[in-house]
């Protein structure tokens, strides 16, 4: 398909690869490397992430010799380079020189080198000595021909992504000033008169550092948003000497999938191509679930464009405390999974296995025992299997459902001390609502809280605490265009400044839900609550809300115990054309699975009868012809009702009416594009 950015990735196949270091070993090894890279069609790599001291290894005196000559080497195989800024490990020697760049703690302890991310994002020092970096590769490799890509810094905030030092106070400050434009704005925004907080001069604000107590709720938010877009600004320091030196090369910095600490809303408006790490959990049996979730950000941060999965792993990984490798097959079917769902890449942490350091014990594409290691086995058949689903490169996922991921809401529910409970956040409910979708066979996409919606028919709120108007009309612009939407608790309760709205919650999503909330209701950990929907009863771990519905609304659940015993739970307003319900208690899956078959059943969406967490498909369409992944993610075999007459482009069969997926099997049928996605159901 034709691309859909302005810098689109020069490659003419599904990337596969991984990071490579060839810096760990000596140069005969390289010649090994390439060979078995071809063997097992690897395209792309990326280098040289972690290697700056070794190609400045004094200051202004740069060896690039080592780098030239691997990059040659690379060239001359056909084999693609996604080229690292180097900018993720700062040499010792910047360090010493300029301690005041070592990060700090919320204690006010320094935080020493010896790993990786030894910096404070704020330091002007190491921005300077970023930008002359960055500035020094694409001098030297800007017209080299086989770079594609450039990966700049790594996994920012992986390890380094809040910083208390006074550099980062500074900072602060300044970031502030330009929010809320003089002192009396700020007290005002930070309601500074609750436990005797008013500001008398910006230099009396620090970052905050451990306190006595709660810490003001509006500063620890503030904090997250300033230092989410201090590394923001590092990130687009990058861009901007790229762009300038390199304009027709897409830049990228690889993402963390969900990750909480950076609003990759923001960072993804500074890239051309959206790159994701994903390290789903082989002991967790439904880490593939959540990896769903991940991915329907992924491809949906740049409005549906293709995404690339940069690094993922082979088998075990080393960061975990106990780190479960992959079994056979699972390495396949996880990473057709990352295609399934909009990336045009399979690719690796990390090429070799690392004989030493910190990762050596992390599986690679190539195992210890080289060629003969299961790892590089499973490798190259994958390899091999990428070419037969070429088809699908450049076509995009269609999502009938979209869930509201919201880095706001997600701060504000998880970084204050003082809520009703520490139990609900932001991530926790989306991760359940998303879940209860996956059992009934919709996948789904992340959208901002402002939409667009117009390609959705039900659009998810999990919790949305922090809510402005804006979000609020949006959403109601959607309900009353035939939208169905699904807010859940906790949502609509302060603004952007941490004051509750107005009467309370839902705030500005009153008038469409149909409901106030008197009191939020969490009981303790061990209440077994229950709410009742549709004549059967379920679990309402640890939150309730007393709810009064307005006369417009109905009431389709109620709390089955505890104190609200008898009182609604979960509501349903015709709104415009479309609907929005409000669920106010938690639910285990179940609950929840049998309250979204109601909303998809009401937007007119099919529903999986029976839930089979192993079972996912999603499709990625071109003009012409829908790609319907089949992923079977358990061990045991699965059959599927497919459509007849389709081509799996797996095995090149045509499909009968039922399709077998053995352990960890995947299918991918290829048919005419049809107005609706195929849906594809266990057969009975
Ligand atoms: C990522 C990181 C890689 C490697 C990998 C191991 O977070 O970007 O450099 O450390 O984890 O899983």
């Amino acid at each position: 398909m034709a691309p859909d950015t302005a810098r689109p990735l020069r490659l003419e196949a599904l990337a596969y690869g991984g990071d490579y270091n060839p810096d760990q070993w000596s140069e005969d090894v390289w010649d090994e490397d390439i060979r078995l890279m071809l063997e097992a069609g690897v395209n792309l790599v990326s280098l040289p992430i972690f290697s700056w001291p070794q190609l400045e290894p004094e200051p202004g005196v740069f060896d690039w010799s080592w780098l030239d000559r691997v990059l040659a080497k690379l060239w001359d195989a056909g084999i693609r380079i996604d080229l690292a800024t180097a900018t993720a490990t700062p040499p010792s020697w910047l360090l010493r020189a300029h301690p005041e760049m070592m990060p700090m703690d919320a204690d006010g302890h320094r935080l020493e080198f010896g790993s990786r991310q030894t910096y404070c994002p704020s330091s002007p020092v190491w921005r300077e000595n970023v930008a002359r970096m960055t500035r020094a590769m694409a001098e030297r490799y800007g017209d080299h021909p086989g770079v594609v890509l450039w990966h700049i810094s790594n996994e920012y905030g992986d390890h380094t992504s809040r910083c208390w030092c006074p550099e980062s106070a500074r900072h602060f400050r300044r970031w502030l000033r330009d929010r809320y434009g003089d002192l009396d704005g700020l007290n005002e925004a930070w309601g500074v008169n609750v436990w005797g907080q008013r500001y008398t001069s910006w230099d009396h604000i620090e970052t905050p550092r451990r306190a006595p107590g709660p810490i003001n709720p509006t500063k620890l938010l503030d904090f997250e948003r300033f230092s989410s877009d201090a590394l923001l600004e590092l990130f687009q320091l990058e861009v901007d000497v790229l762009r300038e030196i390199t304009p027709e090369i897409p830049v990228t910095t690889n993402f963390m999938s969900m990750f909480r600490d950076l609003d990759y809303w923001r960072f993804a408006d500074a890239e051309d191509i959206v790159t994701d790490d994903a390290y789903p959990d082989p002991a967790d049996p439904i880490s593939h679930v959540g990896a769903a979730l991940n991915y329907g950000l992924m491809r949906a941060l740049k409005g549906g464009q293709p995404w690339l999965l940069l690094e993922s792993s082979a088998s075990a990984t080393s960061w975990r405390d106990v780190n479960v490798p992959k079994a056979p097959g699972k390495m396949r079917v996880d990473s057709l999974q990352a295609v399934a769902h909009g990336s045009d890449a399979v690719m690796f942490f990390q090429w070799r296995q690392a004989k030493y350091g910190q990762e050596k014990f992390h599986s690679s594409m190539l195992g210890h025992r080289g060629e003969a290691s299961r790892t590089y086995q499973e490798t190259k058949a994958l390899g091999q299997e990428l070419k037969r689903l070429e088809a699908v490169r450049g076509t995009r996922v269609r999502s009938r459902v979209a869930l509201v991921v919201d880095w706001d809401s997600w701060w504000g529910s998880s970084a204050i001390e003082s809520l009703p409970s520490q139990r609900l956040n932001w991530a926790r409910q989306a991760r359940a609502w998303h879940r209860a979708m996956h059992l009934l066979g919709q996948p789904v996409d992340a959208v901002r809280a402002t939409g667009p919606f117009d390609a959705y028919d039900v659009v998810l709120v999990p919790n949305l605490y922090i809510v402005d108007t804006a979000q609020a009309a949006a959403l109601t612009a959607f309900a009353d265009g035939g939208g169905h939407v699904a807010v859940g608790p906790f949502s609509g309760v302060v603004d952007d400044t941490e004051k509750v709205h107005d009467g309370g919650a839902p705030g500005p999503l009153r008038a469409l839900l149909g409901v106030e909330v008197d009191e939020q209701w969490p009981h303790a950990d061990e209440a077994a609550e229950r709410v009742s929907y549709a004549g059967a009863e379920y679990e309402n771990p640890f939150w309730g809300e007393w709810i009064e519905p307005d006369a417009s609304t109905e009431v389709r659940g109620r709390y089955a115990s505890g104190e609200l015993e008898g009182r609604p739970a979960v509501t349903r307003r015709s709104a415009g054309a479309g609907s929005a319900w409000y669920v106010s208690a938690i639910l285990e899956d179940a609950g929840l699975v049998a309250v979204f078959r109601d909303v998809l059943g009401g937007a007119g969406l099919p529903a999986r009868a029976e839930a089979n967490v192993d079972f996912e498909s999603v499709t990625r369409s071109s003009a012409d012809t829908d790609y319907t992944f089949a992923l079977n993610h358990g061990r045991e075999p699965l059959t599927v009702t497919v459509p007849e007459g389709a081509l799996d482009l797996v095995t090149g069969a045509t499909t009968g009416a039922t399709l077998e997926l053995g352990r960890y099997g995947v299918a991918v049928l290829a048919t005419p594009r049809a107005a609706a996605p195929p849906f594809l159901t266990l057969a009975p």
